[in-house]
């Protein structure tokens, strides 16, 4: 199934590598698919008793890297220690990618509250997911959440109205936005899912650091723009890593 989902990436290895290339990448294929399967049948019987740091050295240690956030260590563990102390009841997270925030979100709020993950079914920025992760995705949920799973583009009005209809008015407590990272992009994110958010949430942005070498990365630019309106906090571990960083908008200003 996945040979068939990546035809043009076969053509090409074969192109590229030859035979032997080709016979590594099948190879990885397998490994990779054994690995999703294993996971989604053995991540349930994970220690209920997990804290923040062990979560993440979960994610960031085992499993071949296979749900490993695109973050800086430092910087997602002190966010998860803040969702974990505000216990967020309705969460709605842009760019689910290879699922590391994904897990690590629905791990650290309530047994019984609602996430709703959107990303891209094979997405610019090099990441997206295609369909066969989409169980193994589902599994990170606890028995009384639910975890909603759409893939589509952020930016359609259809995505905001399925998730309006999966919310069913009720108020976000928690929007991370770590999808389009382009000015546009992250803006369009925040004008079409900010007003879902209730008064007492926070609103979460990756790659606030600005970022010289990728050009197309715009959200230090928009961050710098909505922070003044806001009360916030900063994760960032240095500023001169020239990427990652959170920034997390609190109350607004009055
Ligand atoms: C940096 S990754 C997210 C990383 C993830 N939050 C983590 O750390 O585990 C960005 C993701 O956003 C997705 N994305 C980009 N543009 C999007 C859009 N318009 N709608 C939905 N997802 C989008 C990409 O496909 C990619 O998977």
């Amino acid at each position: 199934m996945y040979l068939f989902i990546n035809k043009k990436r076969v053509l090409a290895h074969i192109k590229n590598r030859g035979i032997f290339g080709f016979f590594l990448y099948l190879l990885s294929i397998v490994k990779k698919t054994f690995y999703i399967f294993y996971l989604t049948f053995n991540i349930r019987k994970l220690n209920k008793n997990y804290t923040a740091d062990s979560l993440i050295d979960y994610v960031y240690t085992k499993n071949e890297g296979l749900i490993k956030p695109i973050q800086i260590r430092s910087e997602i563990l002190k966010l998860i220690k803040i969702i974990k102390n505000k216990k967020p009841k309705t969460v709605i997270e842009i760019g689910t990618a290879q699922g590391g925030t994904l897990f690590l979100i629905s791990k650290a709020i309530p047994e019984d509250s609602l996430i709703v993950s959107i990303d891209l079914p094979g997405g610019s920025f090099g990441y997206g997911y295609p369909k066969i992760k989409m169980r193994l995705y589902k599994s990170f949920s606890r028995p009384k959440q639910k975890l909603h799973l759409i893939r589509a583009d952020s930016h359609k009005l259809n995505t905001l109205n399925k998730v309006k209809k999966i919310l069913n008015n009720r108020t976000v407590d928690l929007l991370f936005i770590d999808g389009d990272h382009t000015y546009d992009g992250v803006k369009k994110d925040f004008e079409m899912y900010s007003p879902l958010v209730n008064n007492t949430g926070i609103i979460g942005f990756h790659d606030i650091v600005i970022s010289k070498k990728r050009s197309n990365v715009g959200v230090n630019d928009f961050w710098i723009e909505i922070k003044k309106n806001y009360e916030y906090e900063e994760i960032v571990e240095n500023w001169k890593q020239l990427r990652c960083g959170i920034g997390i908008l609190k109350r607004k200003k009055t």
